[in-house]
């Protein structure tokens, strides 16, 4: 099934998706550097959260002492992401602004549709309702094999309640993001994260010049 168009606006959007220790909070930041190097200010942010009222929607859907069930997660994700679009990212794509984000609706097909396995139809209705029809023009995914990125969040230290699903979980959502990529080829950038950062860096910035030149030169 082919995506309808997204809403006209002037900005440019730009996720990082990825499985747990992917690399999309480090490539990130790399990627915002780099793109204030090339003259531009990205609007930096993330999902769950990226407004106040999200941020405290985040601190529940991460807690590990709370037990969620799939559908509460869903909404709550739902939640965050239908406040974080209304507040800050609609207004900056329509100020002309490039939006960078640390996840976004892919990332509940993945966890929630693939991962939690609940209705495909259902989670990408309620994207399509809560992002007011903003689509990434870009979603850059880090694809890293689950064991190998939670090995690298269990070094960081304290995990959190997703991180401490089953590895059969993860190797769902790692496919749910894959599918994802294959159905939509044209708005999705595959880039293997097994590399080091610096490498992984360079695959992102290859994947994101392009787009850029283009929405420059629109
Ligand atoms: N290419 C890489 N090679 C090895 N280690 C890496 C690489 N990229 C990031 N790391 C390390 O792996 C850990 C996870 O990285 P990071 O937090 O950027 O991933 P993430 O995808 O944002 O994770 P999460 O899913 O938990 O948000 C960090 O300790 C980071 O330093
Ligand atoms: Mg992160």
């Amino acid at each position: 099934m082919s995506p309808d168009p997204p809403v006209n606006r002037p900005g440019l959007f730009i996720a990082l998706e990825g499985p747990e220790g992917a690399g999309k909070s480090s490539q990130v930041v790399r990627l915002a550097q780099r793109l204030r190097d090339e003259g531009v200010d990205p609007l930096v942010t993330r999902e769950p959260g990226g407004s106040p009222a999200g941020d405290r929607v985040r601190a529940v859907l991460l807690d590990p002492s709370l037990r969620l069930e799939p559908l509460s997660e869903l909404l709550l994700y739902a939640a965050a992401r239908a406040q974080h679009v209304a507040e800050l990212i609609a207004p900056a794509l329509g100020a002309g602004r490039l939006v960078l984000t640390d996840r976004f609706s892919a990332a509940t097909v993945a966890y929630q549709g693939y991962g939690r396995r609940l209705d495909l139809d259902f989670v990408e209705a309620l994207n399509e309702r809560v992002t007011l029809g903003h689509r990434p023009d870009l979603t850059v995914l880090l694809d890293l094999q689950p064991h190998l990125g939670l090995e690298r969040v269990a070094a960081r230290g304290a995990t959190d309640r997703l991180e401490r699903a089953a590895l059969d979980f993860h190797q769902r959502v790692r496919d749910g993001f894959l599918a994802q990529s294959r159905d939509d080829p044209g708005g999705w950038a595959v880039i293997g994260a097994d590399d080091d950062p610096d490498a992984v860096a360079h695959a992102v910035w290859a994947a994101v010049a392009p787009r850029l030149r283009e929405w420059a030169g629109r």
